[in-house]
């Protein structure tokens, strides 16, 4: 996101948006891909959570028995997250920095690092893969979603719908897939006010060469589709269930060459 600092009341609103268990959008399209890859959570794991926003990842985690370290640059999401500590303590630690510099955090001290669609809002996201790949252990994992970034290129793809007879047949028109580049949205806030933030889109195979590049690789993925929850709200579900919007990655940490494993 863009200067989030200056943007006063953006945190607060973001933090009522999310709540304790996400928007609706998170809640039932895009968390139960994060979750399905994040897995059984063992008790006493060190978990990241990078761009963690008010922490409402980290205190599903926290409350599974993980130890979570969250981190986002936003001081008025660090000042929320903390806040929903003294609704119920669950020993989160949370620091105002920015993913690509983690000198707070130890080599190979995190056993799992998640990213729910921060990466995509993170400007230096090849520094925060390489930084991530330093603090996680080896066999430990990086879990992360983003924008699907085939079919959901900010504000380059959009729906295309063709209604001949019978149900019609959806397309999703994408410009410009190949060029990493940085688009702004604009975000009505309840009191009238807007404001823009910043997203960025890396293609597909930059992901992957990053996390290589860093010392991960890919073991599996989601591309989650809506639940029933979803389904219910009614939000082009159709569409969604044939073109994913959204990707999750699993990646694990290899050991450093020369290692034992
Ligand atoms: C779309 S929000 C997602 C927040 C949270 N993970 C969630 O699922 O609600 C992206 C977050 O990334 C944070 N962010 C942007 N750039 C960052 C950076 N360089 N380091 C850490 N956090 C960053 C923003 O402040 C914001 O909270």
């Amino acid at each position: 996101m863009t200067d989030p600092e200056r943007i006063d009341g953006f945190g607060a609103w973001y933090d009522e948006k999310q709540g304790d268990s996400g928007d609706l959008w998170h809640r039932t399209l895009i968390d139960p891909g994060l979750f399905a890859r994040i897995g059984p959570v063992p008790r006493g794991i060190r978990v990241l959570d990078l761009g963690c926003g008010n922490g409402y990842i980290a205190r599903r985690l926290a409350r599974l028995g993980a130890r979570v370290v969250g981190v986002d640059t936003s001081p008025e999401l660090i000042e929320r997250a903390r806040a929903w500590q003294g609704t119920e303590p669950l020993d989160i630690v949370y620091h105002r920095a920015d993913a690509a510099h983690l000198s707070f955090l130890s080599d190979q001290s995190i056993d799992l690092a998640v990213a729910n669609m921060s990466l995509v809002d993170i400007e230096n996201a090849s520094g925060t893969i390489r930084e991530t790949a330093r603090v996680v252990v080896p066999g430990g994992r990086f879990v992360f979603s983003i924008s699907h970034p085939c079919f959901d290129v900010d504000t380059r793809s959009g729906w295309l719908v063709e209604v001949t007879v019978g149900p019609p047949t959806v397309f999703r028109k994408v410009a410009r897939y190949q060029e990493p580049h940085s688009d702004s949205y604009r975000w009505a806030l309840p009191d009238g006010r807007s404001v823009r933030t910043v997203g960025y889109h890396r293609p597909l195979a930059w992901y992957v060469k990053q996390l290589r590049t860093a010392g991960f690789i890919v073991v599996d993925a989601e591309e989650p589709g809506p639940s029933i929850e979803f389904v219910g709200h009614r939000m082009k579900r159709e569409w969604i269930e044939q073109i994913p919007l959204h990707l999750v990655i699993e990646a694990r940490r290899e050991p450093a060459q020369g290692t034992p494993g």
